[in-house]
């Protein structure tokens, strides 16, 4: 190797090895706020909605298999009760301080502008199945039956079509 090419090597390797150590630096120096109240790094919420979007993958085409209709409805509100509320909310009702609490805020899926009425079945499906990770959003695929799982996905894809018998459901 002529002596130009060792000192570009060297070069490269010093590089690497300022960014990692720069880095390094700035998270044990709280560089990064692990406090649910800090504002988002730059790029979090870009990295996070692309890592997300990749782990998705074709979870689109799927569509749900059951029929749209009360006994379903209220199957999935049973449930959501139980194991959603807390953090996604019930119709009529303010947020709960856990949710409040958290990063990033669990959306409000009974409020018009965070239902997910609009996104694909099969991503909503997704999500409950296998969950987001640091983001205290659950998996439910090894707690929850595929049908279970598919009333919860009926159940949100029409957050804005309650039946009065469903609403009461949720909120007693
Ligand atoms: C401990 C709190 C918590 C519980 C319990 C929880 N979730 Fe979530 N959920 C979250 C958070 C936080 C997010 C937002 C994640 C993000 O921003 O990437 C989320 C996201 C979602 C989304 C995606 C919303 C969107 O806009 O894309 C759906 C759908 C969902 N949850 C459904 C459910 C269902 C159904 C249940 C119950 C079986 C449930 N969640 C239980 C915290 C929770």
């Amino acid at each position: 190797m002529s002596s130009h090419w060792k000192w570009f090597v060297l070069g490269i390797v010093t590089t690497l090895v300022v960014l990692a150590g720069g880095a390094y630096l700035f998270v044990k120096a709280g560089g990064i706020s692990m406090e649910t109240t800090a504002a988002p790094l730059p790029l979090e919420k870009t990295v996070a909605g692309m890592a997300l979007r990749a782990s998705l993958g074709h979870a689109a085409d799927q569509k749900d298999p059951l029929p749209f209709n009360d006994d379903t409805m209220l199957a999935a509100a049973r449930i959501f009760k139980q194991e959603c509320a807390v953090c996604h909310g019930i119709p009529g009702y303010p947020p709960t301080l856990i949710s409040k609490g958290m990063f990033p805020d669990p959306p409000q899926l009974f409020e018009k502008q965070d239902m997910v009425a609009g996104d694909p079945e099969g991503e909503t499906f997704w999500k409950v199945t296998h969950g987001i990770r640091l983001s205290g959003m659950p998996g439910f695929g090894s707690t929850l039956s595929d049908t279970e799982r598919w009333q919860l996905t009926m159940l949100v894809a029409h957050a804005d079509k309650l039946s009065p018998a469903v609403q009461a459901e949720l909120s007693h």
